[in-house]
């Protein structure tokens, strides 16, 4: 694992875009894996602005998001198709039939996580994916007590997660209370991942996932495991780990 602790959040987003940038320039036609919520923005903004230069395009690439609430319309500005649309989707070239997420509303979700699955193999697998984390240690929506073999899946959502996203939403009742997401072994499969950490209250998640112990607990202790992780934190994330 390679752990970039920097100065400020715009440094982290600056890194993580110079990496997916580097990626595309160097293979046009990658698959990247993408995440939603607020820790991604700086990341995108930068993108979007590189991508405005004209240093490199997202023409030829694909894109899979990690989740999508149950029940919410694209429509929902709650959605995370509607946030990606906002944050991302709607300012670059990416092509509309390149672009994958889970659909929250399908008719029977467990036949749409097969779907999804299928069409990342068919794909050719996720070669970088951006990943964020969870105050309580998850990633995706793989919540603690996951199961580490999971693929794409239906999950309820922990409490602490539904907590921290009503901040999004007008009521707490109003958060779903499942997604679909992509599992453990989905995330696992992804040949390069970039997991980024921002703010005090992640920096205790932070340091169980790079040397607590692996255990479903703490989901994001699989990463461990992988082969190429790059951590990006600001130094409040990095907190517990600084000089360890
Ligand atoms: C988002 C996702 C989640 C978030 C995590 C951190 O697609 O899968 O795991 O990455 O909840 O969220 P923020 O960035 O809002 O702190």
């Amino acid at each position: 694992m390679q752990i970039n602790i920097v100065n400020s959040y715009d440094e982290l987003s600056a890194k993580a875009a110079s990496i997916i940038i580097s990626q595309l320039i160097l293979k046009p036609d990658s698959v990247l894996g993408l995440a939603t919520g607020s820790t991604p923005e700086g990341l995108y903004q930068h993108l979007i602005k590189k991508y405005n230069e004209g240093i490199f395009n997202f023409s030829q690439a694909k894109s899979f998001n990690l989740d999508e609430y149950v029940g919410l319309e694209p429509t929902n500005p709650n959605s995370y198709r509607y946030y990606m649309e906002k944050h991302l989707f709607s300012k670059i070239d990416l092509q509309a039939e390149s672009i994958h997420m889970p659909n929250g509303m399908a008719a029977s979700p467990e036949a749409e996580c097969a779907a999804y699955e299928q069409k990342i193999k068919d794909a050719g697998g996720v070669d970088v994916q951006i990943l964020g984390i969870g105050r309580n240690g998850h990633i995706g929506f793989n919540e603690p007590s996951v199961d580490f073999q999971a693929t794409t899946h239906v999950v309820s959502l922990d409490e602490k997660t539904i907590e921290d996203n009503a901040r999004f939403f007008d009521h707490i009742d109003d958060v779903p209370k499942q997604a679909i997401s992509m599992g453990i072994k989905t995330i696992m499969s992804s040949k390069k991942i970039i997991l980024l950490a921002s703010g005090g209250s992640k920096a205790e998640a932070l340091y169980e996932m790079i040397y607590g112990k692996i255990s479903p607990s703490v989901p994001a202790s699989i990463l461990q495991l992988h082969k190429d992780v790059t951590v990006i934190c600001d130094e409040a994330a990095g907190a517990l780990i600084q000089g360890k």
